[in-house]
């Protein structure tokens, strides 16, 4: 794969060191095989999650100096409400603490017990937050999405048929809005097109049902329609990401993956109707308007990240460090999700331990033997985090896809480093015949949908 040297450099490092194997042995054991459990001193490489594990800018560092920490109407606010309406388009802008706080103002202000919400589909807390209002996700992506070795360029696409359907089968009071999440994380850092976005948005339209966009990987999606959506390629990706932007009625963004910071979130409407329908719950569990949980300072921290992440010096190695990590297990036989995503290298965990039963979540088998082979954290995607019980009979039906994820933190890592977890997720691949186990629940989860994040595991 072609090598893409950095954009930037360090000024300020933090050190790292690899525990020795038999460190690495205890601490699974006393981390009951879960990665979240795992403390991050005893984590090498720390590829969880690529949300608010970036590395600000100095630009970010020198604006939280200007953080204004009045309660109400700040001007670190007003900086952000400037950014959002440059960049996004948007006029009405609600800081929050991060994505779910934004998940839990939309939908537990606008969804009804027995709501049905079309999505593409949703990601973990996106999912349970529906399930916490009393209502429910319905997957419209595409077919190619569940095909983990096929090339397509864009399978975070909602099948437009499916859509139809869905809009058919259910009374418009049952549907409160329509979420399309860009990229598609849960399946694979997908990008979803602009024709698509712009075919979701008229269907949305004729049937005045507001169609939001989640929008935490949105400059990671405009560089992928760049490269891939013809009609887009001489634009730039500020402008993509304008038009998906106009597609929309609003916009929920978790802040701490593509807008470059540590900490934050957003909802951002284009009238002042559904801003005053999301602001009581807004001011009841994230804060005032004007700050949403967060300090001063990270409103301007986030104001320019959202300039930032739109630079294409930036995107370009950034999507590039990805696309490197995952071409390199793909040339040693790795079952990789195709193509690479844009924040992660999703490995379709079925086809690399097909032994393990889905029962036996193969999807963590991995991370416990990637972490295992070399101090490196990813995460399980498979049925211990997505499984639903079916509610008549109690039985564990497993979602389609079973994917361990290596996410990669925005700006911190080199692609030294991905040469050195490639290596060891191919030491894995190596012996994964000689792996021979599987994983059950310790104790069942009491929070639908969240069981992955507090599973014990024997
Ligand atoms: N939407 C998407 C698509 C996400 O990926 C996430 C978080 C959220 C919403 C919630 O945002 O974490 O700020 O509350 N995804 C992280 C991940 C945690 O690891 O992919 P949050």
């Amino acid at each position: 794969p072609r090598l893409m040297p950095e954009p930037f450099r360090s000024k300020m490092i933090e050190p790292l060191s690899l525990p020795c194997r038999s460190t690495r042995e205890a601490v699974l054991k006393t981390s009951q095989y879960n990665m979240f459990q795992l403390k991050s001193r005893d984590v090498y490489l720390d590829l969880l999650t690529d949300s608010g594990t970036g590395a600000m800018s100095k630009e970010q560092w020198a604006a939280m100096m200007n953080g204004d920490e009045a309660y109400a109407g700040a001007n670190s606010f007003f900086n952000l409400k400037k950014a959002v309406q440059e960049l996004l388009g948007f006029d009405h802008v609600i800081p929050t603490h991060q994505g779910r706080g934004a998940e839990h103002v939309v939908f537990g202000s606008l969804a009804q017990p027995g709501d049905v919400i079309p999505m593409n589909m949703p990601f973990d807390t996106t999912r349970a937050h529906i399930f916490h209002a009393g209502a429910r996700p319905l997957s419209c992506v595409v077919d190619e999405a569940f095909q983990p070795g096929l090339d397509a360029p864009f399978k975070g696409n909602v099948d437009l048929g499916k859509l139809e359907l869905v809009l058919a089968q259910h009374p418009r009071q049952r549907i409160p809005l329509i979420m399309v999440t860009v990229t598609n994380n849960s399946g694979g850092g997908q990008p979803v097109s602009l024709e698509n976005l712009q075919a979701c948005a008229r269907m949305a339209r004729a049937r005045g049902i507001p169609l939001f966009l989640d929008a935490a990987r949105m400059a990671e999606n405009a560089w992928f329609i760049q490269q891939r959506e013809p009609s887009c390629k001489d634009l730039s990706c500020a402008q993509i990401l304008r038009r998906m932007m106009d597609c929309a009625d609003a916009i929920t963004v978790s802040c701490k993956k593509d807008a470059l910071v540590n900490i934050g979130g957003l909802v951002a409407t284009r009238t002042e109707a559904l801003y005053y329908q999301l602001a009581p719950r807004t001011i009841l569990f994230e804060g005032y308007l004007s700050y949403g949980g967060l300090a001063g300072r990270d409103l301007e921290a986030l104001a320019c990240g959202l300039r930032e992440m739109v630079d294409e010096e930036y995107l370009a190695h950034r999507v590039a460090q990805v696309g490197y990590l995952g071409d390199q297990l793909s040339e040693v036989g790795v079952p990789v999700l195709r193509p690479v995503g844009g924040h992660a290298v999703f490995i379709d965990a079925s086809a690399f331990l097909p032994h393990i039963p889905r029962r036996y979540y193969p999807a963590d088998v991995l991370s416990i033997e990637v972490y295992r082979e070399g101090a490196i954290r990813g995460v399980g995607l498979g049925a211990l985090a997505f499984e639903e019980t079916d509610l008549s009979t109690g039985e564990k039906i497993p979602p389609q896809l079973e994917l361990y994820r290596l996410a990669v933190p925005r700006r911190a890592y080199s692609n030294h480093h991905m040469d050195y977890v490639a290596q060891m997720v191919a030491a894995v691949y190596q012996r994964r015949n000689s792996i021979r186990y599987g994983l059950k629940l310790a104790r069942e989860s009491p929070v639908p949908g969240l069981a992955h994040f507090v599973a014990q595991l024997e």
